[in-house]
């Protein structure tokens, strides 16, 4: 299995990062991908990710929620990253990239802005994009159809939308939804959502950790070693078996991340 996007270089791991790291292997966890999500992120997820080479992945990016020019110089992360990109370089996608209207709809011109450059580097510089989505899906499907191409592809990263959104999502055809621990949770509507329309063949397991971890560790920090909870959950929705589950996850992460399947 293939955690497509975890952020264990979060200062939640700097205490047993090793631990989870190891925890993971021994949960049967092939690869995790790292988000990037600013200039002080950058660092560390290319440290850890150098570090566990062949495990850890890395991608470069700037996150809706970072993207304040009251904290940081925005031109100059975005040049950095660009030239980062025109050499050789480890990343396997431009994430973690999209637009956020819900803490903060201040910057969303400039969310947008960011967005639309970052969608731009995926085409050209033919990377897998990875999207956060929040209160945001029409300006979103905007500006990714505005350039939307046949090899952009991509994920819809913790994907818990609606039907409509679901089937707006799947028309770009090279992408897959990210699912994690919500999947699990009580009141979610998103296992009905993935039963009527959206097939195992678009969806790829994340855990977002340290963020929204399964039932049963819900309200714990998360790590990669919980997503057997979420396969589990997944192969309820669609009446097949675990191993199915995992089999197919699998096959759509590698589809999509050409560069982590050596
Ligand atoms: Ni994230």
């Amino acid at each position: 299995m293939i955690d497509t996007h975890s952020h264990i270089d979060a200062e939640e791991f700097d205490n047993d990062r090793e631990d989870v790291i190891n925890r993971a292997k021994n949960a049967g966890v092939e690869k995790i991908l790292i988000p990037n999500v600013n200039p002080n992120s950058l660092p560390v997820v290319e440290k850890i990710c150098g570090d566990n080479h062949g495990f850890l992945y890395p991608m470069i990016g700037l996150h809706p929620e970072d993207a304040n020019p009251k904290d940081m110089d925005i031109d100059a992360f975005m040049d950095y990253m660009e030239s980062r990109l025109q050499t050789t370089h480890p990343f396997v996608a431009i994430g973690e990239v999209g637009l956020d209207y819900y803490w903060d709809a201040t910057y969303r011109h400039l969310q947008m802005e960011v967005f639309e450059t970052q969608v731009k580097w995926a085409v050209k510089y033919n990377l897998p994009l990875m999207i956060h989505s929040r209160e945001a899906h029409d300006d979103l499907i905007r500006i990714l159809g505005n350039h939307y191409c046949d090899n952009l592809k991509g994920v819809f990263h913790c994907f818990t939308g609606d039907h409509r959104q679901a089937q707006e999502v799947l028309e770009f055809n090279n992408f897959m939804l990210g699912i994690g621990g919500v999947v699990t949770f009580k009141k979610a509507t998103l296992p009905q959502v993935l039963a009527d329309c959206v097939p195992l063949s678009r969806i790829v397991l994340e855990t977002d950790a340290p963020y929204l971890a399964p039932v049963p560790y819900r309200g714990k920090r998360n790590e990669p070693s919980f997503l057997p909870s979420v396969i589990n959950k997944l192969a309820e929705v669609y009446r097949c078996n675990a191993a199915t589950v995992e089999t197919s996850t699998t096959r759509n992460a590698n589809l999509v991340f050409t560069n982590i399947s050596n």
